[in-house]
């Protein structure tokens, strides 16, 4: 491989050099193209662009291949928890025994919640979306913990990592309860993180809350799937809020209101919309796939695609059985799912699907798993967003150690040239 790269304007030639990734990735450094050239790139959806430098996650679409930290995430999903993996991504490293429990017990420090953070909830209408309701309570944490945390100082960030990892998960939960009218719940410490979710989520004081483990594993598995995903939408959201210096919990805000959308973590939700969409109408799947192939209809298959996957998607492979799984366990017979298992048979064999790579998704199996679970609609996104946490923070504290520049695309610009003011009276 050349170390630089070529580039002809107007017959004079620029020389930019090459850096090549520890997977071989290649990349055209460009930090000097403006001003020797006076020329920028345009990329809209960044399809071709870098932002940064990681050493967190590795992602070769074509390969299907997805490792935290150098581990796949196939091992990672069968043989770690999801707090241990949060550790390998934050801090770099495998805990060892004794570090992993510190930090659980360190997380199980910041669990109780300002009481005064009840007074904003009670703001919200009973209506509105969890996801809005979190990314507003996540920014609203900067109000009780207004001193920016020094990524530099090593104690200050941990306790930060922990005080985060404890709070969302808490303030997740209560945007249910406030949506269902149930008393907000309290963690409790003497149990673990993924079974404190389901218990703050479905604990009613009347009785006490009967954990099934195979649901715990199973969600344990879905959170460490959903972990990182090294520059998607939500991740480079953080980054780029962070990037200003603006503290954690309103970066990690930003990035739950991106994930958000439709387009990328709101995909779950719209997933499991659809699937009843098709079942109400008859389940005429074929009837959905003409549409989706349709140019002149919008309509498109949720949870089919996907920006970087176009082979297929580990993720989906593994939640695919862990769906099978644990429909199973639970003795689940779901008409929806046999919607899902035709469409994706049907999609799967069509010319369409095959000749754009179009495979299904994390998200098209993990809205049925959250269903079979007892999990309403409207929390699938906010499910997804405990998951991906650990690796915003991860994402964050790289881009501040890693010193970089505030974040400040530029454009072409392409409306009015320069044109006179009118007056009023004569427009
Ligand atoms: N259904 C039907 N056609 C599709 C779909 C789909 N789900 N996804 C892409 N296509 C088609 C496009 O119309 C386009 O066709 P064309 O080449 O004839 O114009 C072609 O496939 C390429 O699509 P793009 O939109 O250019 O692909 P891009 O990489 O920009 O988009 C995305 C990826 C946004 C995920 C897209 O596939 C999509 O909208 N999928 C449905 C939503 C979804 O499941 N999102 C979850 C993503 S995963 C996550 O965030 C965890």
């Amino acid at each position: 491989m050349s170390k630089t790269a070529t580039l002809e304007i107007d017959g004079k030639k620029y020389e930019f050099p090459i850096i090549v990734g520890t997977e071989n990735e290649v990349a055209i450094e460009i930090g000097t193209l403006r001003s020797a050239t006076g020329a920028i790139t345009i990329d809209p959806g960044y399809k071709n662009t870098g932002s940064c430098k990681s050493e967190i996650t590795f992602l070769d679409g074509e390969e299907g291949i997805l490792r935290y930290r150098g581990y796949s995430i196939e091992e990672l999903a069968e043989k770690a928890d999801f707090l241990e993996v949060s550790y390998l991504l934050i801090f770099g490293e495998l805990p060892k025994k004794a570090e992993l429990e510190k930090f659980e017990n360190d997380i199980r420090k910041h669990t109780l919640v300002n009481e005064e953070m009840k007074n904003i909830i009670d703001g919200f209408p009973k209506t509105a979306h969890p996801m809005g309701v979190l990314a507003a309570l996540t920014s609203a944490l900067t109000a009780f913990n207004p001193k920016p945390v020094n990524p530099n100082n090593e104690k200050e960030m941990y306790d930060a990592v922990c005080k985060t990892m404890a709070k969302f998960l808490v303030i997740a939960t209560w945007t249910y309860r406030k949506s269902m009218g149930l008393p907000l719940n309290y963690y409790d410490n003497t149990k673990g993180y993924v079974e404190n979710f389901m218990r703050m989520m479905f604990e009613v004081p009347t009785q006490p809350y009967k954990f099934d483990k195979k649901v715990i594993d199973a969600l344990d598995k879905l959170f460490i799937l959903h972990a990182d995903h090294e520059q998607n939408c939500s991740t480079s959201t953080v980054r780029i809020v962070g990037s200003s210096h603006a503290g954690l919990f309103a970066s990690i805000s930003a990035g739950v209101s991106a994930l958000w959308g439709p387009l990328h973590g709101g995909a779950n939700q719209a997933v499991l919309e659809m699937l009843e969409e098709i079942h109400n109408n008859g389940g005429d799947v074929a009837k959905y796939v003409l549409k989706a192939k349709d140019k002149d209809d919008s309509f498109r298959l949720m949870g089919f695609g996907h920006r970087v996957y176009k082979n297929f998607d580990p993720r989906a492979t593994i939640i695919k059985q862990a769906a099978n799984d644990v429909l199973d366990a639970l003795g689940v017979d779901d008409p929806l799912l046999d919607i899902a298992r035709e469409l994706e048979k049907v999609a799967l064999e069509d010319e369409y699907f095959k000749t754009r790579n179009l495979y299904p998704n994390v998200d098209f199996y993990s809205g049925i798993i959250y269903r079979a679970m007892g999990i309403p609609v409207g929390m699938f996104t906010v499910l997804f967003a405990i998951g991906r946490l650990p690796g915003w923070i991860a994402q964050w504290k790289e881009m501040r150690l890693n010193g970089e520049p505030i974040g400040r695309p530029r454009q072409v610009y392409t409306g009015h040239t320069l044109r006179p003011f009118t007056e009023e009276k004569n427009r």
